[in-house]
């Protein structure tokens, strides 16, 4: 049974502006934001907020999926408040609500997902489910502008893939990892060396003052022509340095692991920067990397030589909407409603969500 009838539609008249709230609850931020756009412009971006749950999982070492939930369910109302007061617009001006609706901890999206229908309901507004592997994919293009085709590599705490992405909607999976995400393994580096959480920031500050040639590293599927990763192997090399030897230097290990991940990335998206070539055909070589482990600056100044030498144009988001946000996921539900598209109100929110089908 669909229950359609009781939203409204995405206005026919998209080119207009748009106001878009955006509800990201998938992880351990509580994050919303209200944005202005259109076809043909940068989005104005009135308001965004977000509560980083950070404190409630640090003692775990990791994200406790029935905390998050209730976190989220906890901060959304005041952040919506809040959000409403700073952007100075009334609920009833927003055009449409957007919601990450997967992949993710499925308590905090159900969370999200569920205030965002209860507003469309009470408001009679279009509700947009947004793919929060979209909202990353297309975050560069919150500030910069980045036309269609790319070449994307997303690198979180839940996912690591290569893709090409051809338009909203149309994304190709080139490359996945098959084991652990990048994002991961540096959360679980950092809990082996008991230096914080999320781990990814702290190793790479840890990496600042290393020596990345003091410990070998493996740098796994290197020698295959399938883009793919794998870090679960790499994570256990550094288990071993770390019960073999009785010092350890911090700096030297999180420097020797941040670039046996760098060197992945990098070989990987050779071998991704070829296929582009040959299925696009672009004569407009472009290259992102998205996701919260653009945010390191070691791994992007990596990227960008790559880029330079290969004569891809490279593009990464700001730093804030590298790691999760509600901007990316209203600018993603943006550009949805300017397609005239939005979902049911009984969309499912789901766990497990690919964003492109794999080749
Ligand atoms: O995109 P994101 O905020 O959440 C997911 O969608 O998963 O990514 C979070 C991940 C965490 O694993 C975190 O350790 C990693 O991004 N991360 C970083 C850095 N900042 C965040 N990894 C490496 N270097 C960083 N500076
Ligand atoms: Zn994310």
């Amino acid at each position: 049974m669909a229950y359609n009838h009781f939203l409204a539609q995405p206005s026919s008249n998209s080119n207009n502006s748009a106001i878009i709230l955006g509800i990201e609850s998938s992880c351990d931020e509580t994050a919303l934001a209200i944005i202005r756009g259109n076809h043909y412009q940068r989005p104005t971006i009135l308001a965004e907020n977000m509560f980083s749950q950070i404190k409630a999982h640090a003692p775990y070492g990791g994200v406790v999926p029935e905390i998050a939930a209730r976190a989220h369910a906890e901060k959304i109302p005041y952040l919506l408040e809040d959000i409403l007061d700073k952007a100075q617009i009334n609920i009833s001006d927003i055009h449409a609500v957007a919601a990450t609706s997967e992949p993710g901890l499925i308590g905090g999206v159900l969370v999200g997902l569920m205030v965002a229908k209860g507003i469309c309901v009470a408001h009679n507004k279009p509700l947009i489910a947004v793919n929060h592997l979209e909202g990353h994919a297309l975050s560069p293009q919150i500030t910069q502008d980045v036309p269609f085709p790319y070449l994307l590599l997303l690198a979180s705490g839940g996912h690591c893939q290569i893709l090409i992405v051809y338009d909203i909607n149309n994304y190709e999976l080139i490359g996945t990892t098959i084991d652990d995400s990048a994002g991961e393994a540096f959360d679980k580096v950092a809990k082996m060396l008991d230096i914080g959480f999320p781990g990814g920031p702290i190793v790479e500050q840890y990496a600042q003052y290393g020596d990345e040639n003091a410990f070998m590293l493996p740098r796994p599927l290197c020698k295959t022509n399938v883009p793919n990763f794998s870090f679960s192997g790499l994570k256990t090399a550094v288990l071993r340095h770390i019960e073999t030897n009785q010092y350890i230097n911090k700096n030297d290990l999180c420097a020797s692991f941040q670039a046996a991940i760098s060197d992945c990335f990098i070989n990987r998206m050779t071998l991704a920067m070829q296929i582009f070539k040959d299925k696009t055909q672009a004569n407009q070589l472009r290259c992102v990397v998205a996701g919260g482990v653009a945010a390191n600056q070691y791994i992007c100044q990596n990227l960008q030589l790559l880029c330079q030498k290969k004569q891809f144009k490279f593009f990464a988001p700001p730093l804030q909407y590298c790691t999760d946000n509600g901007v990316m996921i209203a600018y993603a539900g943006l550009q949805h409603f300017l397609r005239g598209s939005s979902s049911t109100l009984d969309y499912k929110a789901k766990a497990r969500a690919p964003l492109g089908e794999k080749t």
